[in-house]
């Protein structure tokens, strides 16, 4: 979810500047560092001024915001502080900078990325048409300088623009009422809004736009925000999270209207966190904006420590004694404590996420919080308790832990069938996710996959690729593959090319000859070790081995 905001956020995350980079200035005494740099500043500033001639009020910006480039140019030049200043000068008119580098570095783009983003063949302004201009245009209207990255890494054909059209951009939104201020704090929160109509879906800046309208001018939300641009793009960046996850028709001005106080209590991390805890329920996203929307108290709780009981929670919301029942027999693994982080995996597990989360849409959300303050403290299981200690009690409990922990956050539950997989899963967690992540990739339901681990967890016991040419195989040349993979998760570990491919090929050329294997299933075909394999083949036919050790059967194999 709103992974492009996050990504900006990194990006402009500020660098610890000086316990860092000027660290690398290691030629030059401590006590002489600042000095270096203010002088490094002035006469890049100057150079870019005087030799280059762009206006001194830019040049001053791009000087004073490039740390990172001047501290790597300053590593370049000989240090005495007598002489300091003017072999820096010196330097710079031998060597011409590159001034895109500067440039991007100033408007707040992260030092490591902007190499990435160097044209090619191009070190002068003088040989861009329209960026350093519109940069000039947008900071001319009041947008902080160090700022404009966030617009250039979100929608760099804003730098495409002439001055003209940027302007035009810019006074248009002044028509919806909005003043200088808070449209640069709407623009840095959603650039696209200054790309020209046609760049972006029909409609949509339109919309948005009459939305924030209704929201700051119609129900008040303006008032209660400071009147300076980081308050603005603040309050816009909230807005944004919530927007990021609307539905195309676009229903949310209203309901964020009425509920305005969220954004007035809560931190944008806060808002973050709680969609991104109710998105992993996998409901739709425009829901799970509604739901907070409407149910603010969600907000409120904590809903990563807490302890819960499956068992006692299930009948908290209300699920049915049958069902408790078949949940019971069915999914021990999932039975016992668990951390409140997990739970949506939890119910995930259980194949039962979307009853829950209706169920809390449905009203019902305050049960979830009555379910935490009524069980503050929940008891794990005794044996589980013990598993624990044993584990901890090994010079290995690092590694375990960690691969404990992989299993509480698929949904597995504090138990000893979970701790007696440990055993049996190979690998380190992270190894063990990706795993099991691209078998969910390949359409497995949750529930089952996690059911499969439980009985078979050795088919997480082999790499990605590897599981990835499997299912590959079994979706292209096995028809239902799925319901193979799922009654028999053990298919998944037999090695492809020496068995899998070779007997599977084989069954099909027996059924095509019309030789029934109607009794003989895919499962046992590539179950059964060779000698079983060749005996059943003899039996559906005497002359049958003959051609399976002439053309199937794969080479490497010994006799
Ligand atoms: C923990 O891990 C090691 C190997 O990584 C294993 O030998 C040990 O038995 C594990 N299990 C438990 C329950 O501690
Ligand atoms: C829930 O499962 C998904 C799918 O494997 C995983 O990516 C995610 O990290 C899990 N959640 C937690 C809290 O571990």
């Amino acid at each position: 979810m709103s992974s492009s905001i996050s990504t900006l956020f990194s990006l402009f995350l500020r660098r610890h500047f000086f316990s860092t980079k000027l660290l690398t200035l290691s030629k030059i005494p401590t006590r002489h560092r600042a000095f270096a740099l203010r002088e490094a500043q002035n006469a890049l500033t100057d150079y870019l001024h005087s030799t280059r001639c762009l206006p001194f009020t830019y040049a001053e910006h791009i000087g004073n915001k490039a740390l990172c480039s001047i501290t790597s140019l300053i590593a370049k030049v000989d240090f005495s502080p007598p002489t300091f200043s003017k072999s820096f000068q010196k330097f710079l008119r031998y060597h011409p900078i590159n001034e895109f580098e500067v440039f991007f570095e100033s408007i707040g783009i992260e030092y490591s990325m902007v190499s990435e983003l160097l044209p090619r063949d191009k070190v002068f302004f003088s040989e861009d048409e329209t960026l350093f201009d519109a940069a000039c245009t947008l900071c001319d209207f009041g947008f902080p300088w160090e700022k404009l990255g966030l617009l250039y890494v979100a929608e760099t054909s804003i730098f495409g623009m002439n001055a003209e059209q940027l302007n035009r951009r810019l006074c248009g939104f002044k028509g919806y009422g909005f003043g200088t201020i808070e449209v640069i704090g709407i623009c840095l929160a959603f650039p696209f809004v200054l790309l020209e109509e046609g760049q972006v879906r029909v409609g949509r800046i339109d919309g948005l736009l009459s939305d924030l309208k209704l929201l700051f001018l119609d129900f008040g939300l303006g008032r209660v925000v400071k009147g300076d641009v980081d308050s603005w793009h603040e309050m816009c960046r909230k807005l944004r999270v919530f927007y990021d996850l609307d539905s195309p028709k676009g229903e949310l001005g209203e309901l964020i209207g009425r509920n305005k106080s969220i954004f007035i209590e809560h931190r944008e991390e806060e808002l973050v966190n709680k969609l991104d805890y109710f998105c992993r329920f996998g409901v739709k996203k425009e829901e799970v904006a509604k739901l907070i929307l409407q149910c603010p108290e969600l907000l409120k709780l904590d809903l990563e420590k807490p302890i819960f009981n499956v068992m006692k929670l299930l009948t908290h919301f209300g699920l049915s004694s049958e069902d408790l029942e078949d949940v019971s027999q069915g999914y021990g693994h999932v039975m016992g404590t668990n951390k409140m982080t997990n739970l949506p995996n939890v119910t995930k597990a259980l194949s039962l996420q979307e009853w829950f989360f209706k169920k809390i849409k449905d009203g019902n959300h305050m049960l979830l919080a009555d379910y935490i303050a009524g069980y503050p403290k929940e008891e794990q299981d005794l044996d589980y308790q013990e598993g624990l200690r044993m584990i901890r009690s090994l010079k290995t409990r690092v590694h375990n832990i960690s691969k404990l922990n992989f299993l509480l956050g698929l949904g597995f539950g504090e138990n000893t069938l979970t701790i007696n997989l440990l055993n049996h899963l190979h690998g380190t967690s992270t190894e063990l996710h990706e795993r099991f992540d691209c078998l969910l990739r390949s359409k497995i339901e949750f529930s089952k996959l996690c059911m499969m681990v439980r009985t078979t967890p050795r088919i997480l016991n082999q790499n990605s690729e590897a599981i990835e040419r499997k299912v590959n195989f079994f979706h292209q040349e096995m028809g239902t593959p799925l319901n193979h993979v799922e009654t028999f998760p053990a298919i998944l570990y037999y090695h492809l090319e020496e068995r899998i491919i070779p007997r599977y090929r084989f069954h099909k050329w027996l059924s095509g000859k019309g030789l029934s294997c109607k009794k003989y299933s895919i499962r046992s075909m590539i179950a059964n070790n060779e000698k079983k394999f060749v005996a059943r083949v003899f039996k559906i036919h005497p002359a049958a081995p003959k051609h399976w050790f002439e053309q199937f059967r794969h080479s490497n194999l010994s006799v």
